[in-house]
């Protein structure tokens, strides 16, 4: 091979196997509360918090099956978890999930705001039911589960022997908080919205040392975009908009999830972690221009 090949990309690259991280233990005796664990990448975060010592609460939308089966994970694994079923766009609910945690775990020390959905179609065909479930699961949803987590990371204050933050949001977004989407105008609005609600609610507690934080998926492997990746025409166009090659996994986005829960990352509060491979790097200008 000619050097010049040796550094061609390749259009498809095999499934790449990331390596073992040694569990450390960094998030024991923390509490847990991840919307949408169900699936896709919530089950990978509520595993991945479980792994590293945190009692996790499950919560799910509908099939009770899926979520039952990350509670046997966890406990199979020799971690504490419980299964909530609450829709995050339904107050009384959130406040009845909230209510079942602190009555099973006694309090609260993350949260994960990850339930989202997509409702997609063009602009002038979108319904108004289409717009209201995607900004009410994923905008409402985020800002009812963090309005009752403040709550009690205030009520309760800095536990130091737990944390030294007294909580921690850590919010999914979406490389779509700032790259435009055309057909998805509703999931994409309902991004923007979540950087802000972020960024404003991060300022807000700061001084409270509550800690609000987005992590921006791209194109993750996970039944949401299963028509961008499923057969190899489709995961060959995905790569031109993703330089580093290769889709994303559940566990690329738990593993920075796993980080900004922790106090390794204490001095982190209200950013955005884009783990996208690239995919906010413009890659039409790596040619273009
Ligand atoms: C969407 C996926 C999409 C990815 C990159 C995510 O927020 O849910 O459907 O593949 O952004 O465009």
């Amino acid at each position: 091979m000619n050097p010049e090949q040796a550094h061609k990309p390749d259009t498809v690259l095999p499934d790449v196997v990331m390596p073992k991280c040694p569990h450390r233990n960094l998030l024991h005796g923390q509490k847990a509360l991840v919307t949408g664990a169900n699936s896709g990448i919530g089950r990978s975060v509520a595993l991945h918090l479980a792994r590293e010592g945190a009692d996790v609460a499950v919560n799910y939308a509908f099939d009770d099956a899926s979520a039952q089966a990350v509670v046997a994970e966890i406990k199979a694994n020799g971690g504490h978890a419980i299964a909530i079923k609450a829709d995050v766009s339904q107050e009384e609910q959130v406040q009845a999930m909230f209510a079942q945690m602190r009555q099973e775990f006694g309090t609260i020390d993350i949260l994960v705001n990850n339930a989202g959905l997509q409702s997609d179609a063009p602009f002038h065909e979108m319904t108004l039911a289409q717009w209201n479930k995607v900004i009410n699961v994923n905008l409402t949803g985020q800002f009812l589960c963090a309005r009752e987590a403040i709550r009690e990371f205030k009520r309760r204050g800095v536990v130091k022997e737990i944390s030294c933050a007294a909580g921690k949001i850590i919010s999914m977004s979406s490389v779509h908080e700032i790259i435009p989407w055309s057909g998805h105008v509703n999931y994409a609005a309902s991004k923007g919205g979540v950087m802000l609600m972020n960024k404003s609610l991060a300022q807000e507690v700061a001084p409270y040392r509550i800690r609000v934080n987005s992590v921006c998926p791209g194109a993750i492997r996970t039944p949401i975009n299963r028509d961008a990746w499923e057969t190899p025409e489709a995961y060959a166009d995905l790569m031109k908009l993703i330089p580093y090659n290769r889709i994303g996994e559940p566990e690329d986005i738990s593993r920075a999830v796993v980080w900004l829960a922790s106090d390794d990352s204490d001095y982190a509060n209200g950013i955005s972690l884009f783990i996208d491979g690239g995919m906010t790097l413009y890659p039409g200008f790596a040619e273009g221009g």
